[in-house]
């Protein structure tokens, strides 16, 4: 754990082994610089030069300073453009810098000071959540790895209670993320369906809500063939944790439900993955994790609603008593599920979890999923898919992402594939008869179990791991998720405006629409689009 505190102190006065200062693009000096270039006797930008730094975001530079300045050495920074500073940027140059300060004990850095734009606080928050998340580690099973020695981190700039209540809850935060990284990097032979309800129920322990976890017999009774039915050809049973969070003052409102798809483990099942497919399948657990790591934030953070967390657990495995192609499924809900593919397992064990939660009568979810292949394909391993079934809530959930630096885009559930997911035997069949468009028609199943509640469906199968360490991703499970859904809890309100179901856009228009006759306009406003 790194501690964080400020000071106004000027950046040459504070001690610490090394002093982190901001420089603008086109090797514009940002705040603290004069500290770092009076110590090389005005060196500085001639030394820029000479190492071809440029000022690009994440670019850094390590230059040790003489015996008589307080810190050893300095690193410098890149942050692009001084007026395009934004919060992602300074959250990626804090993770550039604790990665560069790993060896060393401390920091002092004016990076909070360096936007023009942004509130003190906030900017303090990015940069603290930057540190955060830059120094984690995964070396549970590593004999000689080295754990980050950074332990002290001082603001250098900023102050004042907003600042710090930013950075306390920046580590609620950066908290609940480390823990969601530890159990996706966790390996599945140790996070069985039981054992990651037990380790949910130990994070949550004093968090201030309310843990069950449903057994094989109990999901029996609740008629959840979905979850059953996938996890029936494991050895390890599937369990099904739900978390109740109630806010402590009067007159909160309404009900947020947190959906997670949690397969420990996806080897396919009888529609068994190739090996290489399998590689990095201990990471199917993503969206629970996520979902699971949110709860633990939201008594800390005082969320003034009702927040809902459903997470299905399940190992996904080929076994003498495995689902097989063909057969079929009664949800939650009584619809039936024809298996085509048993490797399309997430959005059958989903399909319990959003008619549990529609069936609780919240008033809006979110589910958080490895969902499909074909959405890495569409938006590649940064970005994550959005559907919904509702266009403001689906706007209300990208538009939180794009303030927390967690990026996604938003992809149309087509009403004209719907057919796709007709089934000759049963209600549907769980992959589409076309092969194409993938992630949408994953999304059209999980619609259909929603009840018409506002509903929308992250695909983070990209984003939710990184092949190595970039900006505040580490390499592994990142935990991509939690702070945008911490985001949406922290703003949500009820009702959500009323807008048309994104999935009911207009159709087509097969001939061009008749302009009723209207009196003339000025033409720059009324130019049609
Ligand atoms: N867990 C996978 C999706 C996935 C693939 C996540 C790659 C991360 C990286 C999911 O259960 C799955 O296997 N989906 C299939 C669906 C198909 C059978 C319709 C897929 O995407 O291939
Ligand atoms: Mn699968
Ligand atoms: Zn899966």
């Amino acid at each position: 754990m790194i501690a964080f505190s400020t000071t106004n102190q000027s950046a040459a006065r504070v001690r610490a082994d090394l002093l982190a200062v901001p420089i603008f693009a086109d090797r514009e000096l940002g705040p603290g610089a004069d500290a770092v270039d009076a110590a090389l006797g005005d060196g500085l930008v001639a030394f820029l030069k000479e190492a071809g730094f440029n000022g690009k975001p994440g670019e850094t530079l390590t230059v040790p300073l003489p015996a008589r300045s307080l810190a050893k050495t300095a690193v410098l920074v890149g942050l692009g453009p001084r007026a395009e500073v934004s919060t992602t940027v300074l959250r990626r140059a804090g993770a550039a810098v604790a990665r560069r300060a790993s060896k060393t004990t401390s920091v002092a850095t004016t990076l909070a000071a360096a936007a023009d734009g942004l509130d003190p606080d906030v900017a303090a928050g990015a940069v603290t959540e930057g540190f955060a998340l830059g120094s984690y580690r995964f070396l549970e099973y590593k004999s000689e790895g080295e754990p980050s020695r950074l332990r002290r981190v001082v603001l250098v700039g900023v102050g004042g209670a907003k600042v710090d209540a930013a950075i306390k809850n920046a580590q609620v935060i950066t908290d609940a993320v480390a823990w969601a990284r530890d159990m996706i990097n966790e390996p599945s032979g140790a996070k069985s369906p039981a054992q990651f309800a037990a380790a949910a129920r130990r994070l949550l322990a004093g968090k201030g809500v309310k843990v069950t976890v449903l057994t094989e017999a109990q999901m029996r009774t609740l008629k959840m063939g979905g979850v059953l039915g996938v996890g029936q050809g494991s050895t390890s049973p599937p369990r099904f944790v739900k978390v109740v969070y109630e806010p402590t003052r009067a007159k909160a409102r309404g009900t947020l439900a947190l959906i997670g798809k949690g397969v420990t483990f996806d080897s396919g099942g009888l529609s068994l993955k190739t090996a290489s497919g399998m590689e990095t399948m201990k990471t199917d657990m993503s969206g629970a994790a996520a979902v699971l790591a949110v709860m633990s934030t939201l008594r800390t953070l005082g969320v003034r609603h009702r927040v809902v967390a459903y997470a299905p657990m399940v190992e996904n495995m080929p076994s003498g008593n495995a689902i097989r192609p063909g057969d079929v499924l009664k949800m939650r809900n009584g619809t039936t599920v024809e298996v085509l593919n048993t490797d399309a397992e997430g959005r059958l064990i989903l399909a319990d979890a959003l008619a549990l939660a529609a069936s609780d009568k919240v008033d809006a979810m979110i589910d958080a999923a490895t969902l499909t292949g074909a959405c890495v394909v569409a938006l590649g391993e940064k970005v994550a898919g959005v559907m919904g079934n509702h266009a403001a809530w689906v706007e209300d959930v990208r538009a939180a992402s794009e303030r927390v630096g967690e990026p996604m885009w938003t992809l149309p559930l087509p009403d004209e594939y719907r057919k796709l997911l007709e089934s000759e035997v049963a209600d549907l069949r769980n992959i589409g008869t076309s092969g194409m468009g993938g992630a949408l028609t994953a999304g059209l199943f999980l619609e259909a179990f929603v009840n018409d509640v506002p509903w929308v469906h992250l695909d983070i199968a990209g984003p939710a791991r990184a092949a190595s360490d970039d900006g505040e991703l580490a390499k592994g499970g990142t935990g991509f998720a939690v702070r945008t859904l911490v985001e949406v809890a922290r703003t949500f309100e009820v009702p959500i405006p009323k807008a048309k179901k994104a999935a009911k856009k207009k159709p087509l228009r097969k001939k061009p629409l008749k302009k009723k006759p209207v009196k003339k306009r000025a033409s720059a406003r009324g130019s049609a689009r």
